[in-house]
Formats: C-alpha cells, sequence, structure tokens
C-alpha cells in the first residue's frame, strides 16, 4: 500500500542517485527539489540548459549532495546521446537508484480527424519511445544499485478514455503496457522494481495549456504529489512493484 500522504525524512534518500527528466520545469522540477532535500544525488534531465542551471541553483542552496545536469531533448536525442548518459552515469556514480520519466508533452487537444500527424509522431515519442529507450540503456546501471525503482507518470486519461486527447491518451496507455510488461520481465530481480504513478491534477504548464479557462489557484501545486514518489524511490517501498498508483 503506498501511502498518499508521506513525509520524507530528511535522510530518506542519502547516498542514492536518481535521475529526473523534465527536471526543469513542473513536476520534475518540484521532485528534484525534494529528492536533494531528503539526501539523493539528483541528475537532472531536461532539453533547457537554463531552466535545469535555475534548479541546479535552487537545489544547490537546500541540497545536501549537489546535483548533475544532463541536458538530453528527447524529441531528438540520439543513440549515441543515450550511450554516452548512460556511460557518464556509470562512470561519475558507478549505479543509478531511480529514475522518474516527468518529462512529457501535451500535443494537440483536437479531434482525431484532424490531429496533426507531426504531431502525434513527437508526442508519442517524447512521451512513449523516449523513456522506454531511456530506461532500456539505463538498466546495467540500475541493475548496479541494491534497490532501484523505475517510475513512469501516468495520468487519469489512462483509465477515463476520453475524445480530444489524442497522442498524449495514447502515449499515456501505451506507458502502461511498458510499465506491466517490464516488470513481469525483471520479477527475477527483486532489486529493481517498476511502477507508475497519476500524480492527478497539478498546477504547471502542461494543465494551463490542457484547460486554459480554469482558474490555477483551484489546482495543487506539484509539491502536493512529491510524497508519493519520493516513498516510491526510498527504499521503504521495497517489494512494491508493476503497480499504477494514483497520488491524489
Ligand atoms: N499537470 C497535470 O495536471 C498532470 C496530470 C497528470 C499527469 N501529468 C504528467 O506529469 C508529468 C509532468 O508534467 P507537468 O504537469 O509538470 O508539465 P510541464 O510543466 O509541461 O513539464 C513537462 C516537462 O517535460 C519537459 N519536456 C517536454 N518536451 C521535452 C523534450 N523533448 N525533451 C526533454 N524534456 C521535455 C518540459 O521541458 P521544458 O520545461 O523545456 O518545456 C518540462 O520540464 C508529465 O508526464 C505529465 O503527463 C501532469
Amino acid at each position: 500500500m503506498v501511502p498518499k500522504q508521506f513525509t520524507p525524512s530528511a535522510d530518506l534518500l542519502d547516498g542514492r542517485h536518481i535521475l529526473i527528466t523534465g527536471a526543469g520545469s513542473g513536476l520534475g522540477r518540484a521532485l528534484a527539489v525534494e529528492c536533494a532535500r531528503a539526501g539523493a544525488t539528483v541528475i537532472l534531465s531536461g532539453r533547457n540548459s537554463r531552466k535545469l542551471d535555475l534548479v541546479y541553483d535552487e537545489i544547490a542552496a537546500v541540497g545536501k549532495q549537489q546535483p548533475a545536469i544532463a541536458v538530453l531533448d528527447l524529441a531528438t536525442a540520439t543513440a549515441v546521446d543515450y550511450d554516452n548518459l548512460a556511460k557518464t552515469i556509470g562512470e561519475e556514480f558507478g549505479k543509478l537508484d531511480g529514475v522518474v520519466h516527468a518529462a512529457a508533452l501535451l500535443g494537440d487537444r483536437t479531434p482525431l480527424e484532424q490531429y496533426d500527424v507531426p504531431t502525434w509522431c513527437k508526442v508519442l515519442h517524447v512521451n512513449l519511445t523516449a523513456p522506454f529507450i531511456l530506461t532500456q540503456i539505463l538498466l546495467p546501471n540500475l541493475r548496479k544499485s541494491a534497490d532501484a525503482s523505475v517510475v513512469f507518470v501516468s495520468s487519469g486519461v489512462v483509465h477515463n478514455q476520453r475524445p480530444f486527447w489524442g497522442a498524449y491518451a495514447v502515449s499515456k496507455s501505451g506507458l502502461e503496457s511498458v510499465r506491466s510488461m517490464l516488470s513481469q520481465e525483471l520479477e527475477g530481480e527483486p532489486n529493481i522494481r517498476v511502477n507508475s504513478v497519476d500524480p492527478g491534477r497539478m498546477r504547471t504548464a502542461m494543465r494551463a495549456a490542457a484547460y486554459p479557462a480554469e482558474d490555477p489557484n483551484t489546482v495543487p501545486a506539484p509539491a502536493v504529489v512529491s510524497g508519493t514518489f519520493l516513498y516510491l524511490l526510498s527504499v521503504q517501498s521495497r517489494g512494491i512493484y508493476g503497480q499504477y498508483i494514483e497520488a491524489q
């Protein structure tokens, strides 16, 4: 059972190395700061180095460990980029204890009949194919951890299929297949667990784009759900694998 309200202790993630995609803004940024507060060495991944630098500075002020920055545009990254990331993590840290796949694109909110095909391909690539590739390439580093946790970021659209959510809904549904398959394929390796979290509605740029008429002040900040993620990234959640978890 994953607690919805979880208050991390200051040493919850001591000694753990955690990579977070989409760390420059929104949920990824909030998780990066909270993981650092809880003692983790955070590898901040994102496509915008200026945003990552700001998060780096924020963490340098509150975290115990200096973070690292890994600029990776998931829309354009090549095999060499992924290989270099995995190699650098291996050389710098020796092991990886957690990955949170927070990066995603909303894409268009239009009927399928009018959905722009290049946008469809980009959303599926960034939201589904890239987390698959990243997980695949990072498995050797995750295997070096005594307790590694992979967390895919899901969405309520997976269980509530609605019109106009286009490639975003399809990508998140596909991610659930990846989560389910991978957790079963790794069943013989109890030191790697794979779960997904639906964070629920959060006050971010993506939410504002999806619901332009909504008053953002009525929507909780991403930090509200960080407890669930930190719990899953910590050794306290050992034994929890293959689950779809609602954070709110
Ligand atoms: N907000 C919600 O209500 C809600 C609800 C359910 C699920 N989610 C999920 O929560 C996760 C975080 O979303 P959010 O709400 O925090 O939205 P967000 O603020 O838009 O954050 C998305 C992140 O993904 C990054 N990203 C986009 N394209 C990328 C690319 N090509 N390469 C690398 N990074 C890229 C963005 O980078 P830039 O900063 O450079 O744009 C940003 O950091 C997503 O997986 C989303 O599907 C959100």
